[in-house]
């Protein structure tokens, strides 16, 4: 049986990838499977949370007990998220949001012609900046999905976007990040301590995430 460390707590998980449309048959993605933030979602149910999972396209079955979202481009999952904000203790922000998509999404299919094409792009909001800017009592948690220098960026992130911790993953390390069942993390907390993980299940990385976040509301509800 599982402790209810969370009960009474509403949590908002993001999960997956978003589709950033070029044209009706066409659009730009990542290779966010989902597993890590459906996991979370999972895990946070069994602690007694109530949770809102606001998804882009994945092909996972939707845990129990959970309030199911599902969204497609950056812009939709911006507005879900918006949207249950002020009535949210804890924001985990684990989907694979694009950072651009086409500057035009075109009604037709593009006709394919001789020579080179350029797609223009433009930035899509950034959801968990949003989050930061807005924050009141809320608990924000965000990831890092980084290739390199992990420590330096996560850091970086933590404190731009007003962020109470940051989750940060090597995406090139074999074992952790994309689609794999496991995932091997560093947590960056706000009081400039980290906790480094080795690797586990993705259902252990979120028991783990968790577990921090209780700490923090448990804190937060003392002062
Ligand atoms: O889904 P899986 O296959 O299990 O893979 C898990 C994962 C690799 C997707 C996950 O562990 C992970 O690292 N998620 C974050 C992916 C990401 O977009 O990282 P980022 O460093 O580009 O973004 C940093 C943070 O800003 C993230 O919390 C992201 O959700 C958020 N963001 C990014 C862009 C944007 N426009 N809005 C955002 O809120």
């Amino acid at each position: 049986t599982q402790p209810s460390i969370l009960s009474g707590k509403k949590i908002v998980v993001t999960a997956g990838p978003t589709r950033e449309k070029i044209d009706p048959v066409r659009y730009i993605t990542n290779h966010s499977s989902g597993k890590m933030g459906y996991a979370i979602a999972e895990e946070a149910a069994r602690f007694g949370a109530e949770v809102v999972l606001i998804s882009g396209p994945v092909s996972l079955q939707v845990p129990k007990g959970v309030r199911f979202i599902s969204v497609e481009s950056a812009e939709d999952m911006f507005n879900a998220v918006m949207g249950e904000y002020s009535s949210t203790d804890i924001v985990i922000k684990t989907a694979a949001v694009a950072d651009y998509r086409p500057k035009i999404a075109y009604d037709d299919k593009v006709k394919k012609k001789d020579g080179a094409e350029v797609l223009e792009l433009e930035r899509t909001k950034d959801i968990l900046q949003q989050l930061g800017n807005e924050k009141k009592d809320q608990i924000l948690i965000g990831f890092a999905a980084e290739t390199n220098r992990v420590e330096e960026y996560a850091r970086a992130k933590l404190k731009k976007k007003n962020a109470d911790m940051i989750v940060a993953n090597n995406v090139k390390e074999p074992g952790a990040g994309f689609a794999t069942d496991t995932n091997i993390v560093t947590i960056y907390k706000k009081d400039g301590s980290s906790l480094e993980l080795p690797i586990l299940s993705k259902q252990e990385v979120a028991r783990r995430i968790l577990v921090e976040a209780a700490k923090i509301l448990e804190v937060a509800t003392k002062d």
